[in-house]
């Protein structure tokens, strides 16, 4: 692939920087193009944490570069701007959790990445949407509160080994909840050969639809593996674009104007660049909250992947 003049200039700081580029698979498609690395929010965690580069300019929400941050505290993580937030990450502070853990005495907290450090660091441990069942399964306990997706609490419910009761957080990612089993019926009776493919993001009606549910990583290998050609994506649209790229031939459609996350998509080349050029913005967390959100994030690094 041919790099533009932004993406070489790109291409050049990182190596004067010492710099990798990590980038989520919902960005921009220029950006996801320029990367070093396009991934889930696990695997993007794990690149950050075993990365010998001495800047890290994450393309992501904030949670995505502050998780980068909490693990790799010698290290610069640049967020190449700072209104990019995550609503869901939002739906819960760490002052509601608190009050929420005081009328759950003992009972302990899983909380999925999308959420602040400060709110990690009242965690036991942390999950994804690609190990959130595998999380679950690791403890002995037999109640947990779950936080802050009630989309995931609920798949995860349906689908651990463990006779445990999850409790949910409400909360839920207005992008993904959004989408209807109204819109995925329409598609699913117009392309009637293609599978649907879901992320545990979606409501559970939605998800029973599903020929699978899977992290955003997960459904790239899913449709990658899959000899069926056609498949209808329920993400995020930015996935679309490495879908398209690493499977030349197959069909990905999107069963909703609405799968758009605003704030993935305002990371431009220009940011990129002049995160590297000016150092901004860097994303730091408070030593004390830190330490303690780490606790929670290693534990979850420690639970085998498959
Ligand atoms: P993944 O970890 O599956 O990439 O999901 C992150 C996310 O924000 C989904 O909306
Ligand atoms: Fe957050 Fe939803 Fe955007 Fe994912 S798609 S980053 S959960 S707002």
């Amino acid at each position: 692939m041919e790099f533009s003049d932004k993406q070489k200039e790109i291409r050049r700081l990182l190596k004067d920087r010492r710099a990798i580029m990590l980038a989520h698979n919902y960005q921009p498609a220029e950006i996801q193009d320029v990367a070093d690395f396009v991934d889930d929010s696990l695997g993007l965690s794990i690149t950050a944490s075993q990365t010998d580069a001495e800047v890290i300019v994450f393309c992501g929400v904030h949670f995505m570069a502050e998780t980068a941050a909490i693990i790799c505290p010698d290290k610069t993580v640049l967020l190449p701007r700072l209104d990019v937030g995550c609503c869901l990450a939002e739906s819960v502070t760490a002052a509601k959790l608190l009050a929420r853990k005081a009328e759950l005495p003992g009972v302990p907290v899983v909380t999925y990445v999308n959420s602040t450090a400060a709110v990690k660091a009242e965690s036991d441990i942390c999950c994804t949407s690609a190990n959130a069942v595998r999380v679950v399964n690791s403890l002995t306990a037999r109640q947990v509160l779950m936080i802050p997706d009630q989309n995931l609490a609920l798949y995860t419910a349906r689908h651990t080994s463990k006779d445990i009761e999850i409790i949910a957080w409400e909360g839920w990612c207005n992008v993904h909840d959004g989408l209807t089993v109204e819109e995925v019926e329409e598609w699913k009776a117009a392309r009637p050969q293609a599978l649907f493919v879901a992320h545990p993001e979606c409501n559970p009606e939605v998800l029973d639809l599903a020929d699978a549910v899977r992290s955003t990583s997960g459904m790239l290998k899913f449709v990658h593996e899959s000899p069926v050609q056609e498949f209808i994506i329920g993400t995020e649209k930015g996935i679309l674009h490495r879908m398209r790229r690493e499977n030349p031939g197959k069909h990905f459609y999107s069963p909703s104007k609405r799968l758009i996350c605003r704030p993935m998509k305002r990371i431009t080349l220009d940011d990129v660049i002049a995160a590297l050029t000016e150092t901004r913005h860097r994303v730091t967390v408070p030593e004390n909250i830190r330490v303690k959100a780490l606790r929670a994030v290693e534990r979850m690094l420690a639970v085998p992947r498959d």
